[in-house]
């Protein structure tokens, strides 16, 4: 009789730490000039941009979701931090296999203009591989207690929460000039901005790999 040895012994004791989670996160303190007009642009295009909406938000509208392709050097600059962050991520993920997909990111971005007492509710960014939010301006100082219009990125794994094996939401406070980049399937939320606060602005966005995909044949019986 022969025996047949397992091509990979586990240890016979360990701690693994399963299924971590990139986020990203830099800041930008010389923004400044950038975000007055990033506001600006932002704020006559809600004017004019029909299709704005208070979109899963509470006071908070949303603008169309071409902000990525307006012609500004300040847009641009914005693109390049996304650009840079999803560089980041992708490297500490799939490490040097990262080059193979990065030449071929497409993004989408658009702008959430939160009022007095704006939130966003619990959700995920669907159809993209990651996703993230840069901040324009923020009403509520850099620093000031409470958690007025923090980002909120929830546990993935909802048991743990309620077995209180979590360390509880990540949280991000909303500094002008910081971008946040993380999985487009990490659930997030947003803190109600400050009441009787002025606006709170950021460009969010989504980015996905190129997706040219091939028709793999016709089903029986009928046509795709
Ligand atoms: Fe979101």
């Amino acid at each position: 009789m022969t025996t047949t040895e397992p091509a990979v012994r586990q240890p016979t004791r360990q701690v693994m730490m399963n299924w971590r989670t990139p986020v990203y996160s830099k800041d930008h303190p010389d923004a400044d000039e950038h975000n007055k007009i990033l506001r600006e642009l932002i704020l006559a295009a809600e004017k004019e941009d029909d299709a704005a909406a208070n979109f899963g938000g509470i006071d908070a509208i949303k603008s169309s979701e071409d902000i990525l392709l307006w012609d500004h050097p300040s847009i641009d600059w914005v693109k390049s931090l996304i650009m840079e962050a999803v560089n980041e991520l992708t490297i500490a993920v799939l490490g040097d296999a990262a080059k193979e997909v990065t030449p071929k990111i497409l993004a989408e971005g658009w702008a959430v203009v939160y009022r007095s007492g704006g939130s966003l509710r619990p959700h995920s960014h669907h159809d993209c591989n990651w996703s993230g939010v840069y901040y324009v301006d923020n009403p509520t100082p850099v620093g000031a207690e409470g958690d007025a219009g923090y980002l909120q990125l929830l546990d993935p794994r909802p048991s743990a929460v309620s077995r209180q094996a979590s360390p509880g939401p990540v949280r991000f406070e909303p500094v002008p000039g910081r971008i946040v980049a993380f999985p487009g399937w990490l659930t997030h939320q947003v803190r109600s901005t400050a009441t009787g606060s002025g606006l709170r602005i950021c460009i969010a966005w989504n980015v996905a790999y190129d997706k040219a995909f091939t028709r793999v044949g016709t089903p029986a019986g009928g046509t795709l």
